[in-house]
């Protein structure tokens, strides 16, 4: 194996920094809307089974990297490379608790049945894939939670569609999300600078994503006997649907041989949102300034 300063890939561009932050939300089952977002079953399932696969998926990312640091001799990069480490270990605990929510919510048997086929999954992932197969997947989908994350940024509406009392939540985890975007992928083009590995990756692991969402997204509005409300589907699914088409262009970039994260630099989303998020985080978890002398 080849090790590298500096990946190949590693843009000019000056990177945000990658700092985890424990929020503490509460989300109260009572006051968290059924259908959070927009009042529109689809969409809100479509993020609650998101949401159900955080929890294991965050943690398998973090396994992935966690494999490859050591080939990392640059200090940034690894300060970069603790960040991201940090932020998904956040990512999975605050989703844990939306998950409890759900559950408290009258959906514990499908959020059991939900995290229990993500473990598997990610499980699978680590018995049959190389550590640097499980990379390369890792890359790709840090790739769509990236494009999905700058979606919810880019279109305001988007967000003031959620409801506040979890609006947040998705709000952080989307800034999260585009500060570390580039880690897994440059220490993945480090140790594998290959265009093919990286595309049957981030298809296989697109094919998985998808298969597990469409599959509890659909589970979840079963439950709510929503196969009875053939209009409100077919509007819920439409509004999903082209919201998914109009992300397409992003995700097919992924596809382009010299494609890099920060070929979209897109930092000035996180600026807009920043503050709110800071405001939000509980009380014990805020870092006191020091006093001046
Ligand atoms: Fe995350
Ligand atoms: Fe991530």
């Amino acid at each position: 194996m080849k090790l590298l300063p500096f990946s190949r890939a590693r843009k000019a561009t000056a990177r945000p920094n990658i700092r985890p932050q424990r929020m503490g939300f509460e989300f109260r089952p009572e006051a968290v809307p059924r259908y959070w977002c927009n009042n529109d079953p689809v969409l809100t399932h479509f993020l609650n089974a998101l949401s159900m696969s955080f929890p294991d998926g965050e943690q398998f990312f973090v396994d992935s990297v966690r494999h490859f640091r050591h080939t990392v001799t640059d200090e940034t990069r690894q300060k970069d490379i603790s960040g991201f480490i940090g932020q998904e270990a956040m990512h999975s605990l605050e989703h844990k608790g939306f998950n409890d929510m759900l559950a408290a919510q009258g959906y514990a048997e499908l959020t059991d049945k939900a995290t229990g086929v993500a473990r598997h999954l990610c499980n699978e992932g680590r018995k049959r894939l190389s550590p640097r197969a499980q990379l390369a997947v890792t890359a790709g989908l840090e790739h769509i939670t990236a494009i999905l994350a700058n979606t919810i940024l880019k279109q305001p509406e988007l967000l003031e569609q959620m409801d506040p009392s979890v609006r947040i939540l998705w709000l952080w985890h989307a800034i999260e999300e585009i500060e570390h975007k580039a880690v897994a992928f440059d220490l993945y083009k480090d140790i594998d600078p290959g265009y093919r590995k990286r595309v049957r990756s981030f298809l296989t692991g697109s094919l998985g994503l998808l298969f597990f969402s469409s599959a509890y997204t659909w589970r979840l509005l079963k439950q709510d006997g929503m196969q009875r409300h053939p209009l409100k589907l077919a509007r819920g699914g439409l509004r999903l649907g082209r919201l998914l088409v109009s992300v397409l262009p992003e995700y097919l970039d992924y596809l382009r041989p010299g494609f890099h994260p920060w070929d979209d630099d897109n930092r000035a989303l996180i600026a807009r949102y920043k503050e709110q998020v800071e405001a939000a985080v509980a009380p014990q978890y805020r870092k006191v300034a020091p006093i001046a002398a």
